[in-house]
């Protein structure tokens, strides 16, 4: 099958895939405050992490580029909404592009639509040192991702099966490139132990991008004719993640995605301790149906609706909403209970 074929298949299956309408974001119940003491003009978005300074903690997550005028045109949209409301976007993985420089263009048009905005670069931890400096060269990128998505590469019929030199790769990367390195997954959540694994190779910024929300199982499976359906429900919930992150490495950059749904799911999200929050395939859902200013309506509600539960709490920065009161319940509490 052509790398063309599959980032299409990718798009239309994850947008195929029944997205969870429930996730383990709705075991966590923000306890309701009565007394106010914030002038809405008071509150702002400005968020930072680490080296990052953003305006917003939103950002869109890694999805696509290399599959040719629809991969295109589905970034540039993305981009242009990204510029458009001031939110950092990251691109899908680079290594079809670092192969094949014809591919260059399609990610490259994310950057041109916001030559000023946070852009991410992406590639997975196959890469090497040059691979990752080719990768930020290209968009002249903030910031490198490194995703982690070894289910999905057992999953691939034509995917990976060495995976010896992973950690080694990530800790030559984030000890040679001048820009932050955020590793992340892709739908299967970062556990406390892969967090120190992290933190001792020198690892400060980590996406969670948990369970929840887009299914790489699923989607990996419709393209299998012998489905390995048992590993559709693999995986950490994203809010357990967040949890086992923050505890483990409390000095971590810790991003939140996997499910994020809306402004509350990220507020929850900063609650437990996420500096940022990032969206996917929701996002990715409305470009695809109803097209950019329809992307840009759906950033400003987030917006919009963490302000409201910003305001209800008290917070005038994301920031502050660390620590709010919330309560812990059904299969999330009993995790919590067991792992901290
Ligand atoms: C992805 N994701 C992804 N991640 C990554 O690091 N590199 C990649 O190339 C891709 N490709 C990709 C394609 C498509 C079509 C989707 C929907 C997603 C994973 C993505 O960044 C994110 O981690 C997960 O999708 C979880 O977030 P959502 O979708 O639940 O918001």
């Amino acid at each position: 099958m052509s790398r063309e074929k599959r980032k299409i298949d990718h798009i239309r299956h994850a947008l195929s895939h029944s997205r969870e309408q429930i996730n383990h974001f709705d075991d966590i119940e923000i306890v309701h405050q009565s007394i106010p003491s914030l002038d809405w003009n008071e509150l702002e978005l400005n968020t930072e992490a680490g080296e990052l300074l953003l305006s917003s903690p939103l950002f869109v997550n890694a999805m696509t580029g290399g599959g040719g005028e629809k991969t295109e045109e589905i970034n540039r949209g993305l981009a242009e909404a990204a510029a458009e409301t001031g939110i950092a976007m990251a691109v899908g993985s680079q290594m079809s592009a670092l192969k094949n420089p014809e591919e260059k263009k399609s990610y490259q048009v994310v950057r041109k639509a916001n030559p000023e905005g946070v852009v991410f670069a992406n590639l997975g931890s196959e890469a090497t040192l040059e691979h990752a400096q080719r990768a930020v060269e290209m968009l002249e990128a903030d910031a490198m991702q490194i995703h982690l998505n070894t289910l999905q590469e057992l999953i691939m019929p034509e995917g990976d099966r060495d995976f010896r030199s992973r950690l080694h790769n990530i800790e030559q990367i984030v000890s040679g490139l001048p820009v932050p390195v955020i590793v992340k997954e892709v739908g299967y959540g970062i556990s406390m132990e892969t967090a120190s694994e992290l933190k001792n190779i020198g690892v400060r910024y980590i996406d969670v991008a948990g369970r929840g929300g887009t299914n790489f199982s699923k989607v990996e499976n419709k393209r299998r004719e012998d489905p390995l359906v048992v590993f559709e429900d693999w995986g950490i919930p994203t809010p357990i993640s967040i949890m086992e992150v923050r505890n483990r490495y409390p000095e971590s950059h810790t991003f939140a995605s996997g499910g994020v749904r809306n402004g509350i799911d990220g507020a929850k999200a900063l609650i437990l301790g996420a500096h940022m929050f990032g969206m996917a395939g929701g996002l990715l859902q409305v470009m695809v149906q109803r097209g950019k200013e329809a992307v840009v309506e759906r950033i400003n509600a987030i917006h919009h609706e963490l302000k409201v539960a910003m305001m209800m709490l008290n917070a005038r920065s994301p920031k502050e909403l660390e620590g709010k009161a919330y309560v812990l319940t059904g299969k999330t509490k009993e995790w919590i209970e067991q792992r901290i």
